[in-house]
């Protein structure tokens, strides 16, 4: 699994607004979105092209263009919506599917809920977004997931992730069986017992949305 820490002083200047405790939603929303935008620049390296000819003013050539079938965007629900935005402005053209997950807070297991996807994902590179990679099982379950549904190439966009997490999720990415790529802002120092980042930024979907 290719893991790729976007360390950029941009990001990290964004990160730690978003880290701290007196920024509100709309601007943790804001913020969201922005850093989305710049991850998804490198998230979206290896997105496949195909020649695409062209005429300028001044001469033919050819180019290169998105390659069909589109890549599909992956929110999982409900603190992936959050990024989605800042991923459809650098991919407008993708389709996206939705995933709901959720985490029983005591045990820490991850059970979906809701798919809202395409029947068959077959032969189509998928962009996961979920800000938080924390204990590495929603990553896990959604990668299976989607590669039973036909993905061939995933690339997960997390803005933070525990070191424990990846960890587990590295290992299971050997027995997927297809490309896996991770994305991240940063990696931070471990999780609490609690299975929240540190210093992590609290409940990203409370913080995005409100607590519901
Ligand atoms: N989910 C969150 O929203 N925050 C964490 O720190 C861990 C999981």
């Amino acid at each position: 699994m290719q893991v790729h820490v976007a360390d950029h002083p941009l990001i990290q200047h964004k990160l730690t607004y978003l880290r701290d405790k007196r920024t509100d939603s709309p601007t943790f929303r804001r913020l969201a979105e922005e850093l989305v935008t710049l991850l998804a620049y490198e998230a979206t390296r290896e997105v496949r092209t195909e020649p695409f000819p062209i005429e300028t003013p001044v001469a033919a050539t050819t180019g290169i263009k998105l390659a069909n079938p589109k890549p599909v965007i992956v929110p999982i629900l409900r603190a992936g919506l959050g990024m989605l935005e800042g991923m459809v402005r650098l991919l407008p053209s993708a389709e996206v599917g939705f995933l709901g997950m959720v985490r029983d807070e005591e045990t820490l297991e991850v059970s979906a809920y809701a798919n809202r996807l395409p029947e068959s994902l077959h032969g189509r590179q998928v962009f996961v977004i979920d800000p938080m990679l924390a204990t590495g099982h929603t990553l896990i379950m959604a990668f299976e997931f989607l590669r039973d549904l036909g993905a061939d190439d995933i690339t997960a966009v997390c803005l933070l992730g525990a070191p424990e997490g990846i960890a587990t999720v590295e290992e299971a990415v050997a027995d997927i069986g297809i490309p896996v790529r991770l994305v991240l802002g940063s990696i931070d120092e471990k999780l609490n017992d609690k299975g929240y980042i540190v210093p992590g930024l609290g409940d990203a979907g409370d913080r995005l949305y409100g607590v519901v």
